[in-house]
Parts: C-alpha cells; sequence; structure tokens
C-alpha cells in the first residue's frame, strides 16, 4: 500500500445479478483515499454512487453483487486488511469498530415506536458495552452534532428531518470509527440544515481524526467540505483531484458540466450539462460520455480512456490529453 493511504481500492467492479448474466454498474474503480480526508465522491443520480458506497462496506445486496477488485484497509496498529476476503464474522466486527456506514435516505430508518435513546443505546450493547457506557457514548455522540440530550427522550416523529440526520450521525460515530461512508447525507434538508451538518461532519472529522468518504449528486456540498474529489460517470471514475484545482480548472467534460449546472446565486444557470446519465444496461461504448460530450471527438466512442495521471494528485480519463499521456489504442 502507498504511503498515506488509509483505503486502496483497486480495480472494484460491482454489477446486478439478472437471470443469465450481471449488469455491470461499477467499472474498474481505482481509488485511494487518504487518512483523515473527506473524500466527496460526486455525480448525477443514476451514475453507480451508492453501488460504489455500499460494495466498499461489502454491503451490497441482491440483485446487487460484486464482481472483482480488492480493497485494502490499513488499521490503527498499521496492519492492513484485505476487506475483499475477510470472511463475515470478522467483517462485522471491522464494520462495528473500524468502518461506519450511513446509508442514502437513512433519516427515515429511525423506529417509529422507539425513543432515540433505545435505538441508541440498543446497538451498543449488542455489541458488548454495558447500559451507562452506551448511554455515555451516545451522550458523547450526540454533543458531537450540537444536539442536547433531551432528544434521547424523543421519538423520531417529534424531531426534525435536520435532528432526526444527526442522530443518525451520532449513532455512526458513536464507536469512533476510523472511516465513515456517507451518502446523500444531507440531501433532503434544507440550505441551512444542510451547511450546519456539513460543519459538524467537519468538526467530527477533526475531533476523532476520521476518514470520511461523502457520497453526493450535489457539487455545491464537495465545495464546501470536501478535501478531494472524485467525479463520477456512468460507473467510472472521469476526474479525482483536490477540491481546488477541480473547480478552478475542470479537465474533464464532464466536471465542466457538473461545475457549470452549479445554481448560481441569483438562480440562473450558467451552462448546464445536456441530457442525463445513463443507465447500466445502456452504457455507451468507448468514453461512456461520449453522447453527451460537447468535445467528443472521433476515438471517443471506440476506445475507452483509462484514469490517467496528469499531475499531482491529478487524474483524469479522457482522450483530450492522450497526446501528453501517450496513446496506445
Ligand atoms: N437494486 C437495484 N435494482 C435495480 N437497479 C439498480 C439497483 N441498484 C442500483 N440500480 C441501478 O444502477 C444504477 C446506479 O445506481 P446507484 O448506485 O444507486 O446510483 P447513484 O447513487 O449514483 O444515484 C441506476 O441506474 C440504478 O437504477
Ligand atoms: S474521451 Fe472524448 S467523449 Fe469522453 S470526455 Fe473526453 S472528449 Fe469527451
Ligand atoms: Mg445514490
Amino acid at each position: 500500500m502507498s504511503g498515506s493511504a488509509l483505503l486502496e481500492i483497486r480495480g472494484l467492479s460491482a454489477g446486478l445479478q439478472g437471470r443469465r448474466s450481471i449488469t455491470q454498474v461499477v467499472s474498474g474503480v481505482n481509488l485511494d483515499v487518504h487518512g483523515g480526508e473527506i473524500l466527496g465522491v460526486v455525480g448525477e443520480s443514476g451514475c453507480g454512487k451508492s453501488t460504489l458506497a455500499a460494495a466498499i462496506m461489502r454491503l451490497l445486496v441482491l440483485p446487487q453483487v460484486l464482481q472483482s477488485g480488492t480493497m485494502t484497509m490499513r488499521l490503527e496498529d498499521g496492519k492492513t486488511v484485505e476487506l475483499m476476503e475477510l470472511p463475515d464474522n470478522e467483517l462485522r466486527h471491522l464494520r462495528w469498530r473500524h468502518l461506519s456506514y450511513i446509508p442514502q435516505g437513512s433519516m427515515n430508518s429511525l423506529n417509529p415506536v422507539l425513543r432515540v435513546e433505545r435505538q441508541m443505546t440498543d446497538t451498543l450493547i449488542q455489541h458488548g458495552l454495558s447500559k451507562k457506557e452506551a448511554l455515555d457514548r451516545s451522550i458523547a455522540a450526540l454533543e458531537l452534532v450540537n444536539l442536547d440530550t433531551k432528544v434521547l427522550q424523543s421519538y423520531p416523529h417529534e424531531l426534525s428531518g435536520g435532528m432526526r440526520q444527526r442522530v443518525i450521525i451520532a449513532s455512526a460515530v458513536s464507536m469512533r470509527p476510523a472511516l465513515i461512508v456517507a451518502d446523500e447525507l444531507t440531501t433532503a434538508l434544507d440550505v441551512v440544515t444542510q451547511r450546519q451538518i456539513l460543519q459538524e461532519l467537519a468538526a467530527i472529522r477533526d475531533e476523532l481524526g476520521a476518514t470520511i468518504i461523502l457520497i453526493t449528486h450535489d457539487m455545491g456540498v464537495v465545495a464546501q467540505i470536501a478535501d478531494r474529489v472524485a467525479v463520477m460517470y456512468a460507473g467510472k471514475i472521469a476526474e479525482l483531484g483536490t477540491v481546488n484545482d477541480i473547480f478552478e480548472d475542470p479537465q474533464h467534460p464532464y466536471a465542466r458540466g457538473l461545475i457549470g449546472s452549479i445554481p448560481r446565486e441569483s438562480g440562473q444557470r450558467v451552462e448546464g450539462l445536456q441530457g442525463e446519465a445513463p443507465s447500466p444496461w445502456n452504457y455507451p461504448t468507448g468514453c461512456r460520455f461520449h453522447p453527451r460530450c460537447p468535445e467528443v471527438f472521433e476515438r471517443c466512442n471506440q476506445h475507452t480512456p483509462t484514469l490517467q495521471q496528469r499531475a499531482m494528485d491529478r487524474w483524469v480519463a479522457c482522450h483530450l490529453y492522450d497526446a501528453e499521456t501517450e496513446f496506445d489504442g
């Protein structure tokens, strides 16, 4: 594994199991997640972000299936584990102590008939904590998201969306995991609440020294909080780099389109993307972005561009740069 990577993903593919064959959704993703960073994974709806998130957690549910790849994670003691090969019981333990997953839509998954205290402490108790330890940890976690401990006595319907999402985040971080994968964490919330929760998430990263993979369709969210960003299109990474670099000078035409589509203060969209992301049953040949790309040229519908390093911490998968990086096909 390379120096600063907490998680090294190589050739990760996942798909949907049909009667006769698997339709690939995520195709050969290579990604290093650095310790302590907030890595945004961004792309339009249907680009395979949630499939990638669940694949990283090895929590795909049929018909979703893992196809191939390796995911090597470095633990606190410096040892590494290969997540793809880990038996289920060890994976459960790891998920609990080291990995935490906040699935898309989870703020609506709280049990309506249980008070927050039960929901937060039950899992901790099941994993061997005493009632008191579980309560202490829950209270400490609620503080991280600026929630009053009074919410422990509430039922989910008594809380606003923002408070329910904070309860979910508090639960997810109560065991102080090294890696948190959060999928569309703030999507259903108003802009002010969204901003507050993102600030709390950044504070959690600082306080716990956690690494966060933040999955979102919203470039604005990435701009607010992420250190680096992986732009995903049709199951592949189109561009990867620091947020500053990518916002200042997006190199992949899809990244340019996404940034151009961010609504301005005036409510005007300057230059957006035309059309929509293809479904996995209709991924185009060659560069999967070619039917929508304003800069498409003859090579693009035949040959698949691979992610090439263009600068320090800057990777792009686009034929526009082949001349500089040597085109061999
Ligand atoms: N369980 C499933 N059943 C059918 N189609 C699915 C399932 N999961 C994902 N897909 C399809 O795979 C594609 C990628 O989905 P997803 O990973 O949820 O994308 P994103 O999170 O970027 O919106 C979409 O076209 C979606 O319809
Ligand atoms: S490879 Fe071609 S179609 Fe794809 S993004 Fe680059 S220029 Fe556009
Ligand atoms: Mg999703």
